[in-house]
């Protein structure tokens, strides 16, 4: 129905407009009405603002109405099972945990991540070299992994099983209201690589050097060789599907160029977030850049491009 784009200030800034948006959409839903609320959720640098704000304000919103459910995962985290993966100082498991779950009391009602730490990345490298019919898809370094239906390998059915559930969890509680996201180097949404075909609900991932990099760059492993390679992620086609409003958020210059491109040109899978510009056209969805002025750097002097293409623009920068 509408794409918004509001330009901010700075980090700050922009995690305090994200936050009054979604906090009072949280309060109308589940204080004024008593209704549940679904909230889709990223990880990264890009919403740690965002959720303090959040657990800072949670007399705002009933948190036990609220069930959250994460957009990725890390596949090949050290550790020698589920439990140690899940602990793992870079899980986005415990990357939620520290950043809002265990700030909220009560808790929230339920949270969900994808099905990702329990997989081995040694069995997984082994198992997908040695079965037959393993299909990859993407047009650069990122790839879907495509587990054929009748896959003779028990580990690889499991994991594909355990996706669609993921997905049927989502349908069952009715959609996301508001799913949170980032945005990757290449204009990635989730662990849905440039490149990848925009029709996956849901992947197993093998993720693009650049991704991998930009993880190492921002202290997250010490090194490429300790970075894990692979990811289970919310694919655009799903996030889109399932959501009825999504808030990007965006900061910094490393974001310039995925951020202009998904605005300026059409939809395209080098640019899996461009697929917004889709999602916002159709009946009763809603997506809201809200973006700091280092990432709005490729917007300058666009603003009749923006207005030319449909999209609402708020300047909140000098304010
Ligand atoms: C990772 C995550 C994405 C996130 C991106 C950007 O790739 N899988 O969901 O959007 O990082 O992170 P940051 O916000 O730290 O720039």
């Amino acid at each position: 129905m509408a794409l918004n784009l509001i330009y901010t200030q700075n980090y700050d800034h922009m995690s305090k407009v994200a936050a009054d948006i979604l906090l009072s959409d949280m309060h109308q839903r589940t204080i004024a009405e008593k209704k549940d609320f679904n909230l889709g959720l990223a990880t990264g640098n890009s919403p740690v603002g965002l959720y303090s704000g959040l657990s800072q304000n949670q007399e705002h919103f009933d948190a036990l109405k609220i069930s959250t459910f994460n957009l990725d995962e890390y596949v090949g985290l050290p550790g020698n099972n589920l439990e140690e993966r899940a602990a793992h100082q870079e899980s986005y498991t415990r990357f939620m945990k520290e950043n809002l779950f265990d700030k909220l009391n009560p808790k929230l009602g339920w949270t969900f991540m994808p099905p990702a730490t329990w997989i081995d990345q040694l069995a997984l490298d082994r198992f997908l070299e040695e079965t037959p019919g393993i299909i990859y898809e993407g047009a650069d370094k990122g790839k879907a992994i495509v587990i054929p239906d009748d896959c003779e390998n028990n580990y690889l059915s499991t994991i594909k099983r355990l996706m669609q559930n993921y997905i049927n969890l989502i349908e069952d509680a009715d959609g996301i209201d508001t799913w949170v996201v980032g945005v990757g180097g290449k204009g990635h949404i989730g662990f849905h690589e440039s490149g990848i075909p925009l029709n996956h609900d849901i992947l197993l991932v093998k993720l693009d050097e650049n991704t991998i990099q930009n993880a190492v760059a921002d202290g997250h492993f010490k090194t490429y060789e300790e970075s894990p390679k692979y990811a289970i992620s919310m694919g655009a086609n799903g996030i889109c599907r399932l959501s009825k409003n999504i808030l990007l958020l965006a900061s910094g210059e490393r974001k310039a160029v995925p951020i202009a491109r998904s605005l300026l040109e059409d939809t395209t899978s080098e640019v899996p977030i461009s697929i917004l510009q889709q999602f916002a056209k159709q009946e009763g969805k809603n997506a809201t850049y809200i973006i700091d002025s280092a990432a709005a750097a490729g917007l300058e002097g666009k603003f009749y491009e923006l207005r030319k293409k449909g999209i609402i623009v708020e300047d909140l920068r000098y304010f």
